[in-house]
């Protein structure tokens, strides 16, 4: 006799057993420490270069790996995305930073071959309201999305609650926000990027299902206009096609019984 085939997928959002998530977790929280030094040194004047180097610095010396650096041929340790940048920037000694930039750093790292991978926003200075609140409301989807990681939810849920966490922060702002089109999160483990991609937006109730142990990187990217993009000439930085600033926020988040587990802290 034959078995049918299962007309709905049961297909889950691979689990890590605890022990594999306290190792990620000590990844990502060298990630987390190189972001904190990164954050303690923006100030006018400093350049993206020397964000770059504090943080291979404090990688390094935890005994950990830069996961960017050499990825597809990336040159660095961190992203920094400024203003119209979006994601993948470049770090360059060229590029000093001035009072009210609007800027972006992602950060991974490997430690016993275990990922990490975390981005922060943050001004040069002060912001103005508006970019203050673009940082915030991607923020805000961001929290959104990680309080959907739990067991029995789907990868669309996740998607699905970034984007009403979206909505949520329009409505406390009073203006629109733009979620970029083309980029989402993933699956991280023993490779940065993993299946499944995780959209910043859509309808719930589709993908595989989480289960405790599951982990995904979450990580939405808003701007104050368009949702598209182009790359520069560069073949890495990722700018908005209107010149809108854009936010990106990320935490690796791992699904367990007692809730979601922020593992880049
Ligand atoms: N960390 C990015 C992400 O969040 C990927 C950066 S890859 C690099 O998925 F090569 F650009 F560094
Ligand atoms: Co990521």
């Amino acid at each position: 006799m034959v078995s049918l085939p299962r007309l709905r997928s049961r297909k889950t959002v691979p689990a890590r057993t605890p022990g594999e998530l306290d190792a990620m977790a000590a990844a990502g929280a060298v990630v987390a420490a190189a972001l904190r030094t990164v954050r303690a040194a923006a100030v006018a004047g400093v350049s993206t270069k020397d964000f770059d180097d504090a943080a291979e610095t404090v990688i390094r010396e935890a005994g950990g790996v830069p996961s960017f650096l050499g990825y597809h041929g990336y040159p660095a340790s961190i992203c920094s995305s400024v203003n119209d940048r979006v994601v993948h920037g470049i770090p360059s000694a060229d590029e000093k930073l001035a009072p009210g930039d609007l800027v972006s750093v992602d950060c991974g790292a490997i430690i016993d071959g275990w990922h990490g991978d975390a981005a922060v926003t943050f001004g040069i200075g002060s912001l103005i309201p508006m970019d203050e609140a673009l940082s915030a409301a991607t923020k805000q989807s961001m929290e959104a999305g990680i309080a959907a990681m739990i067991p029995g939810n789907r990868l669309t849920d996740v998607s699905h609650a970034i984007e009403q966490g979206v909505r949520a922060a329009e409505r406390t702002h009073g203006r629109r926000f733009g979620i970029v089109a083309g980029y989402g999160g993933h699956g991280i483990g023993r490779q940065m990027h993993m299946d499944p991609f995780l959209p910043n937006e859509g309808q719930p109730g589709r993908g595989p299902f989480l289960v405790a142990g599951s982990v995904l990187a979450i990580e939405p990217m808003l701007t104050l206009g368009t949702t598209k993009t182009r790359i520069l000439a560069d073949e890495w930085t990722v700018v908005t096609s209107d010149g809108s600033r854009a936010a990106h926020w990320e935490h690796t988040v791992a699904v367990t019984e007692d809730g979601p587990r922020i593992l880049t802290l």
